[in-house]
């Protein structure tokens, strides 16, 4: 497999990696640890259901992904589902019909049952033995996830064979719904007690949003390797068994501290974002844990799903805000794309703006950072300057009065809010130039050119995929002096780039000419 070999490579250099940052921390005078963790260790990465974001959720080729490309100490979680037969599986939901073929396989056999009281159709697992559920292959659950590893016969596999067939460096076992199982005479305390009594199997964290599960088997843990880790769902969703909301256990995290020596936060708890997917101020809530000596983890980080546009659609920026912000760091994050914290913990962490290239490679920039600013705006290439960048790129185009500009395209429509206006009337069709009409840089002077508003180019936007709203009318355009007097002050530049293709066109069709 081609892909494969790739993933191998990238391997090998996170190892490098690693082996360089290992050397520099024993080299190091002061003990002090870099990572503000509970301990002071470095931040786990668990992989949920394993590389769950590209293969079927809890299937062996996502968990082997996840070892594969995960950092070498990487936790695999598994969601345990019981069988009536009382066999635990891993299965990512409480309804076997999202992600797996089982309404293929038993048709007409969708059941209601009160889920925490609410009533809930689907298929369940307390309806089948061990043995029916061994007819049963894995589906990708998320539907904006490729389906083109389905049919792959990917077998739903029990907790103790997961174990057996992978040997992860960590286990995590998650409990969603022992409250569940209980209504159905199943019992996960037992489950999970004769499989931690397993010589073979090693667990290292059992999580649950139950309270009471939790605290049933709090004192037979109390002395194990094993580590219970109580999991905050949505702030006013209520805890089933204690009838408290989790915003309010929230505030109690001595109780939590009782039964449990971690918890499992949602991201949103500890970096808020507001309705427009601004990140707001942290909260404290690590800073308290950890003074409980609560160990932290934060859950529902994904690559595919939008995040705040303070992470300008960087998804290793995200995970830096949490694991390396110079306040607190969340002692592990929880992800359906292990590969990417691994990244940002083993190799970007700690680097600031001191990053070094390992090979001798220029970045140039596309109409300046143009993906957090209009495109050839004073802002957009004094961010790609901030950003690092070694190259500024000029698209050179001609105005009416023969002043070099930079703009990403001949057209001001795509890049300015010309069609809307009182320059509207200025659109004209020159086919040498493109197909359909435009207003041309050509036929507006510098200054009513400058007296347009500038717009941020939105190339995903039929996938709503938007660049960020809040600057996406800022900034001014530059004449290509200006635009040279700005590379020329910046130091960190090696050079310019300029593009003359298109404004060579006008000359060519006889419109403008010097
Ligand atoms: C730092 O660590 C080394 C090796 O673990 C130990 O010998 C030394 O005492 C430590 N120094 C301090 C100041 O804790
Ligand atoms: C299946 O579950 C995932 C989360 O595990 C959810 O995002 C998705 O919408 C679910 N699909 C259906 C059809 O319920
Ligand atoms: C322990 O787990 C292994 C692997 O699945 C299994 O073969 C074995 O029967 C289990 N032993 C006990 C005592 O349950
Ligand atoms: C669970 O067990 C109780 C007592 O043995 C019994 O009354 C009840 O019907 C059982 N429930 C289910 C769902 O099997
Ligand atoms: C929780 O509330 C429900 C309904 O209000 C009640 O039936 C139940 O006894 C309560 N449970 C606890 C543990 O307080
Ligand atoms: C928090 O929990 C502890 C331990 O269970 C208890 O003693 C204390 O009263 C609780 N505090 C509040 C404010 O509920
Ligand atoms: C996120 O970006 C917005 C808009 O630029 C800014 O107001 C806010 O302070 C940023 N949030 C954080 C935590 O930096
Ligand atoms: C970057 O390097 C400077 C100078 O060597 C040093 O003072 C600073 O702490 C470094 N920053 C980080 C984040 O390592
Ligand atoms: C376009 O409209 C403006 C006023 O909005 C006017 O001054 C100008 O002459 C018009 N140009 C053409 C080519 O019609």
């Amino acid at each position: 497999m081609g892909s494969l070999r790739g993933i191998t490579v990238a391997v090998l250099v996170v190892q490098a990696l690693l082996a360089s940052v290992a050397l520099v921390s024993a080299q190091g005078s002061s003990n002090r640890s870099r990572w503000q963790t509970l301990n002071g260790d470095v931040p786990f990465v668990i992989a949920r259901g394993g590389f769950s974001g590209m293969f079927s959720d809890s299937s062996p080729a996502a968990y082997r992904l996840a070892l594969l490309t995960g950092p070498t100490n990487v936790i695999l979680w598994c969601d345990v589902q019981l069988s009536k037969d009382a066999a635990g599986i891993c299965f990512p939901d409480l309804k076997l019909d999202n992600n797996s073929d089982i309404t293929t396989v038993f048709p007409n056999k969708q059941k209601t049952y009160l889920v925490n009281g609410v009533a809930t159709k689907g298929w369940f697992s307390v309806d089948y033995t061990l043995k029916d559920i061994g007819n049963v292959i894995l589906n990708q659950g998320v539907f904006s996830r490729s389906n083109k590893f389905d049919g792959n016969n990917y077998p739903i596999m029990t907790v103790a064979d997961t174990y057996t067939l992978l040997k992860p460096p960590g286990f995590w076992l998650n409990i969603q719904h022992n409250a569940f199982y209980a209504q159905h005479n199943l019992s996960m305390r037992n489950f999970v007690i004769s499989l931690t009594r397993n010589v073979t199997v090693t667990v290292d964290y059992i999580s649950s949003p139950e309270v009471a599960f939790l605290r049933s088997i709090a004192a037979r843990f109390q002395r194990s390797t094993t580590k219970l880790v109580f999991r905050f769902l949505e702030l006013d969703t209520v805890e089933p068994s204690t009838n408290l909301t989790y915003g309010s256990l929230l505030k109690n995290l001595t109780f939590v501290k009782t039964f449990a020596s971690g918890i499992i936060v949602p991201k949103s708890y500890v970096w808020p974002v507001d309705s427009n997917l601004y990140l707001q101020p942290s909260t404290s809530v690590v800073l308290d844990a950890h003074k409980e000596g609560l160990e932290v983890f934060a859950s529902d980080f994904t690559n595919d799903v939008p995040f705040s546009f303070n992470y300008s659609y960087d998804p290793v920026a995200e995970y830096l805000q949490f694991v390396d912000n110079g306040k607190f760091s969340v002692d592990g994050v929880i992800s359906d794309f292990p590969i990417t914290p691994s990244a940002a913990i083993n190799c970007f962490a700690h680097l600031g703006r001191n990053a070094s290239k390992q090979v001798d490679l220029l970045v140039i920039s596309k109409n300046g950072a143009s993906g957090d600013y209009p495109g050839c705006t004073d802002q957009a290439y004094t961010k790609a300057i901030q950003d690092g960048v070694d190259v500024i790129d000029c698209p050179v185009q001609m105005t009416k009065d023969g002043t070099p500009i930079c703009l990403g395209s001949i057209n001001l429509i795509d890049s300015t809010d010309v069609a809307q206006s009182s320059f509207s009337n200025l659109s004209k069709t020159i086919p040498e130039i493109m197909q359909g009409s435009g207003i041309f840089t050509f036929d507006m002077s510098w200054r009513d050119i400058l007296s347009l508003t500038t717009a941020i180019s939105s190339p995903q936007s039929e996938y709503k995929l938007f660049r960020n709203p809040k600057f996406k009318n800022v900034g001014k355009f530059l004449t290509l002096s200006e635009f040279l007097a700005m590379a020329k002050s910046a130091s960190s530049l090696q050079g310019v780039l300029m593009f003359l293709s298109e404004c060579c066109l006008p000359c060519r069709a006889g419109i403008w000419c010097n």
